[in-house]
């Protein structure tokens, strides 16, 4: 089935940058902009402490769109350590992350606490980027495909088209993160159909791919039909390299 070509590009940076950092950047990313084609989104889900240095520097309505690279479901209350819709809603963030591998092993977030946080973000009017993956076991064993599924439909369970029509997806098989070990195209394309497919709704809705996606290997992965953009970790650290991707990516 034919989907809306939509192209949306995040960068995320996990523990990078300091607020200084993160002003550095856009210092030298910003002016690129004019250049860059217009058609694409561009997100950047930088720490939850750059968020307010950045808001300022970028004002209201900015083309580049703030995330967060996690939140708590709860919008207030004895959670310790936690950051919830309302700060970041005030901050200017339209984004987050959830489900991120990194977060489901060192956090260890489970579908449902995903499917809690994907139910709490889109009832704020904010857009989350789920990530689903598999590990490189569950490659080996043949299971990428019942892994992807399964995560998706543990993330959006119990929620009505409408909600999942707002959602964005990203597929990062954890053994191509941060390895330089790409996903060959075709099996990235195989996982993102079956996602696609896996729940109602998700026929036209965003789906990224993540894992060593580089300004050289971009254009591969978006010549595919099943890829509407990348969720990029390492090569969206440098402003020129994020820059270029999303110059391909048109
Ligand atoms: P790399 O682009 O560094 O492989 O990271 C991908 C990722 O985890 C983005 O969320």
């Amino acid at each position: 089935m034919e989907h809306t070509p939509r192209r949306v590009l995040v960068a995320n940076w996990k523990m990078h940058k300091t607020c200084v950092d993160a002003i550095d950047f856009l210092e030298v990313f910003i002016p690129q902009l004019p250049s860059l084609p217009a058609d694409v989104e561009i997100v950047i889900a930088a720490p939850f402490t750059a968020l307010a240095a950045m808001r300022g520097r970028l004002g209201v309505n900015h083309r580049i769109k703030l995330g967060a690279q996690n939140v708590h479901p709860q919008p207030s209350g004895a959670y310790t350590g936690e950051i919830s819709i309302p700060m970041l809603q005030e901050l200017g963030v339209t984004h987050v992350i959830v489900g991120h591998s990194e977060r489901r092993l060192y956090a260890h977030e489970t579908d449902a606490d995903i499917n809690a946080k994907t139910r709490a973000l889109l009832a704020a009017d904010l857009t989350p980027i789920i990530a689903v993956g598999e590990s490189s076991d569950e490659r080996d064993a043949l299971h990428t495909i019942e892994r992807v599924v399964s995560q998706t439909r543990g993330a959006l369970h119990g929620l009505i088209r409408e909600a999942v029509e707002r959602t964005i997806l990203a597929y990062e098989p954890i053994w191509a993160i941060g390895t330089g070990r790409n996903c060959a195209v075709a099996d990235a394309h195989a996982a993102m159909t079956a996602i696609r497919g896996s729940v109602d709704g998700l026929a036209d809705v965003p789906i990224l791919y993540g894992g060593s996606m580089k300004p050289e290997n971009v254009r591969e992965y978006l010549a595919s039909q099943a890829i509407n953009g990348g969720l990029v970790g390492g090569a969206a650290l440098a402003p020129e390299s994020f820059a270029e991707m999303i110059r391909h990516a048109a």
